[in-house]
């Protein structure tokens, strides 16, 4: 038969990243195309101890119906540690567990665009995202970064020649893909203009704990009095990703809305792992286990530093992250970095074109993405003097 496939699904277009992907089921391959944590950092055998404690005391919750809202000691810790730790959420706020960050994004998607409304986005921008906007039919632009992070002046010129802009997407901590992060002057000029123009700001923020170096920088959220900002948080980066779990801090009258959508999307986040997550934080010292994860993946990025500097030609430019899990390289202005990934994949190594996040799928970008955490470092280092020789071949 024929399947009438909705218009902004349909609309769709299967990536040419998927080719290099493919590549990925030959274990020979080095991946520094993933986005989790460095395995070794999963706290596996708390996490054994504290499923067997539930199964033997409170088996029923676990296999029960939960609440959409999410598991309530599990809303309750991560309200309170990201209030009284980072000035994020006040009790004006409403917090809902969520299926990862991801589903934060889809949601709020969903409860507030009408097909054909517009997403201001950074350019280049975390593609789960872009994605996730594109099959609600928004219309997406993006707005150039610079090492501070979004361009405001850029901003201003995109909201102001817009209609029905309705929200603004940013990642403003150790971003995804560039590993850069917005300075304090931006963050509020972000918010002046998101007032000046009437639009809320979703302020995706699952790397902020991972840092390496440097000070801290306040959340969007911190700063925000007037339920302006909708806060993605995730246990994805600093956990595990494979729970599943991450939460959204919004205004109640957003996040009733979300709710609704979320009964019809998955009707709870997978009730044991929020248990398990919330003894984890009454048992454990979350911090901690953050501090230790950060230790191993400085390490990583000073390494992968390292062989940039060691193996790449001089006409390539990287990023320096004070933390997150990605280093952003630039070939020279007007090259094209999917034909180099191409030739990278030859080699046996997986990086993550440009192309894959920019809003014009199309477009030739000179950039790529790799990952430092996931890799060991004899992998680091092999992965980055095969990259060297495929961008001396490819520059030459
Ligand atoms: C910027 C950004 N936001 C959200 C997510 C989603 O993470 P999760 O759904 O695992 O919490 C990711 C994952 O890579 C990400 O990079």
């Amino acid at each position: 038969m024929e399947y009438k496939i909705a218009e902004h699904i349909a609309a769709m277009k299967p990536s040419a990243i998927r080719e290099i992907f493919k590549v990925l089921v030959d274990p020979e391959v080095i991946a520094l195309s993933a986005g989790a944590p460095d395995p070794s950092s999963y706290p596996e055998e708390e996490m054994a101890k504290l499923s067997a404690e539930i199964f033997a005391e409170d088996a029923d919750t676990a296999f029960k119906y939960g609440m959409t809202e999410g598991y309530q000691p599990l809303r309750d810790l991560t309200k309170k540690r990201m209030q009284e730790k980072y000035s994020t959420g006040t009790d004006a706020d409403d917090l809902i567990i969520t299926t990862g960050g991801q589903q934060t994004i889809s949601l709020l998607t969903q409860t507030m665009i009408n097909k054909g409304d517009t997403i201001v986005c950074e350019g280049p921008s975390f593609i789960g995202a872009l994605n996730a906007f594109r099959s609600f039919g928004a219309n997406l632009k993006s707005v150039p970064m610079d090492e501070e992070g979004m361009r405001i002046d850029e901003l201003e010129k995109v909201l102001a020649s817009s209609e029905n802009v309705k929200f603004i997407y940013v990642i403003p901590t150790f971003q995804n893909p560039t590993g850069r992060t917005m300075s304090l002057e931006r963050r509020r000029q972000l918010l002046e203009l998101a007032k000046k123009y009437d639009v809320l700001i979703l302020e995706d923020n699952p790397y902020f704990e991972l840092r390496y170096e440097g000070e801290p920088v306040p959340t969007i959220k911190s700063m925000d009095t007037e339920g302006r900002v909708v806060y993605a948080g995730s246990y994805s980066k600093v956990m595990s990703p494979g729970m599943r779990i991450g939460y959204c801090i919004a205004n109640p009258k957003i996040i009733n809305r979300m709710v609704v959508c979320k009964q019809v999307s998955d009707v709870h986040t997978n009730q044991f792992f929020q248990m398990v997550v919330a003894r984890y934080l009454q048992t454990y010292d979350i911090d901690k286990h953050i501090e230790e994860e950060c230790k191993l993946n400085k390490i990583k990025r000073d390494a992968m530093l390292k062989a940039c500097e060691t193996y790449f030609d001089k006409r390539v430019t990287f990023t320096h992250p004070e933390g997150g899990l990605f280093i952003w390289c630039e070939l020279p202005e007007g090259c094209d970095s999917l034909e180099l990934c191409r030739r990278i994949t030859e080699k046996k190594v997986a990086c993550v074109p440009g192309s894959a996040f920019s809003v014009d799928e199309d477009a030739v970008s000179n950039g790529f993405r790799m990952n430092f955490s996931m890799p060991t470092l004899e992998q680091i280092d092999i992965a980055c003097s095969r990259i060297g020789e495929a961008i001396r071949e490819f520059l030459d």
